[in-house]
């Protein structure tokens, strides 16, 4: 111990042992590596933190998203949502999450050209993907198509070269939008539609779901642009669980196409992307607003959750559910009102009162709207969470590049505090069952 402990450090004493130790303090937090040092003897293991579900532990250094969760502020590489989600699309924010920066014209125009040149699968892929039950769910089709696509590209595994890992990305973000559209007309029975590209992105995505006889599917323009602004909402949300998930795999060196696998499995989870599907069905349940108290009842003595609302990061309204917000009128517009909107206003306007809710800074996240709108395009409850990973794939992709680039990593692998029995006498089942 130093006499002086530098300004930037943590002293903290071992009253196991009264010794003290200086811990360094960077960026706000200390390495937890440092604790190792603080022990009982040289038999026992050096001190570690206890922290399920990683609420208070940093696991990388990004530079990808911002999130102040107090504030209610996210940023894309510095860019806030709000200006994103109205003056940019899909694709220049994707080129933004994985290059860091905003394209020139010449960047951008390759970058569309190369996503839209790699929309196609093989083949076997609609074969593959045919194979799967008349009822399989769409995102247990994704994860694995997009699983499978590793073996497609087996050069995939070659994670080190710059080059290599660009065209990777592309083939994702380019296919991902096809394998989702899929896996939807698959559970309807209905051909599967190749990609169309004289149409931009996600154009091209709403003609894949509902084409059918005409020799070009158009989208109205107002849907197109409300999709596109879904996807851009749900591009990146720094260190969330399927991100996480992507890193976690990812750090074992695999190829990308199974760590995005991983990111879709962790996203399928209802209390992930599966939220905006178990919203629907929330309110399709609560039925009418004279239903809601009694429903709010429910959730207060603990018998369930209000699905949509709260968020491990937000503890004000989360930025995406306001813009959702204004982009469920402009869909309406379109489709004609959903009556479970009226029913949402009202949930959310009892919520934001209530002392439970307040007390706990629970505010309505992304999900809370998001499935209303999907419902509107006529997308089934299974659907939700494949747009959902379809925005989320330039996230993932640009998380596991950082990642593979940054030196600091090491293959994910946190200790535990062991709990069962030790060294007990195995007796041979012959001798125990006799
Ligand atoms: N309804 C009722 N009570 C809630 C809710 C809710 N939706 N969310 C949290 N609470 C209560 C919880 O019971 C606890 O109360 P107490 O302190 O009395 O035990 C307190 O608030 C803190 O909850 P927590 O479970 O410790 O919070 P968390 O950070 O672990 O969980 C969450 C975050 C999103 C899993 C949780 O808020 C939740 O289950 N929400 C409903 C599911 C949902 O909408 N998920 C979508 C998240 S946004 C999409 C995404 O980014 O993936």
């Amino acid at each position: 111990m130093t006499d002086v402990a530098a300004k930037d450090s943590l002293t903290v004493t071992d009253n196991r042992t009264g010794q003290t130790y200086d811990i360094a303090i960077t960026d706000n937090t200390i390495a937890a590596k440092d604790l190792g040092q603080i022990r009982l003897d040289d038999e026992q293991p050096g001190l570690a933190t206890y922290d399920p579900g990683f609420v208070n532990t940093a696991s990388c250094r990004s530079s990808v998203t911002y999130i102040d969760g107090d504030k209610g502020i996210l940023e894309y590489r510095g860019y806030p949502i709000e200006q994103l989600a109205e003056k940019s699309n899909f694709l220049e924010v994707a080129y933004l999450l994985i290059h860091g920066e905003l394209p020139t014209k010449e960047q951008y125009d390759a970058w569309v050209h190369e996503i839209t040149y790699h929309t196609f699968v093989h083949e076997n892929v609609k074969t593959f993907m045919q194979g799967f039950r008349y009822d399989a769910h769409p995102m247990g089709m994704l994860m694995a198509s997009v699983g499978a696509l590793s073996t497609f590209y087996p050069d995939a595994r070659n994670i080190s070269d710059a080059d290599n890992r660009h065209m990777q990305i592309v083939r994702m973000i380019a296919k991902m939008p096809t394998l989702g559209a899929w896996s939807f007309r698959h559970a309807q029975g209905k051909p599967y539609v190749y990609p169309d590209n004289d149409l931009g992105y996600t154009a091209n995505f709403l003609s894949m779901l509902f084409k059918m006889s005409e020799s070009k599917f158009e989208a109205d323009e107002r849907l197109v642009k409300a999709l596109d602004v879904l996807f851009i909402l749900h591009a990146d949300h720094e260190q969330n669980c399927s991100t996480n998930a992507v890193r976690s795999v990812g750090s074992s060196q695999v190829d990308p196409y199974s760590a995005v696998s991983a990111g879709v499995g962790a996203l399928y989870g209802p209390l992930h992307g599966g939220a905006n599907e178990a919203v629907l069905r929330m309110l399709k349940r609560i039925g009418s607003k004279e239903n809601i108290p009694a429903f709010i009842d429910g959730v207060k003595d603990g018998n369930e959750r209000l699905m949509g609302f709260g968020h491990r990061v937000y503890k004000n309204y989360d930025p995406r559910a306001k813009i959702i917000k204004k982009s469920a009128e402009d869909v309406f517009e379109v489709t004609g009102t959903n009556p479970l909107l009226d029913i949402a206003l009202e949930l959310e306007k009892i919520a934001l009162e209530d002392e439970y809710f307040v007390k706990r800074k629970l505010y309505p996240n992304v999900d809370f709207y998001s499935g209303l709108i999907y419902e509107a395009f006529q997308f089934p409850p299974e659907m939700f969470t494949v747009l959902f990973a379809i925005g989320r794939t330039p996230g993932w992709l640009a998380q596991w590049s950082e990642l593979v680039q940054d030196k600091d990593q090491k293959i994910a692998r946190p200790k535990q505090i062991y709990t069962g029995d030790r060294e007990l006498t195995f007796t041979a089942a012959s001798e125990r069952w006799s």
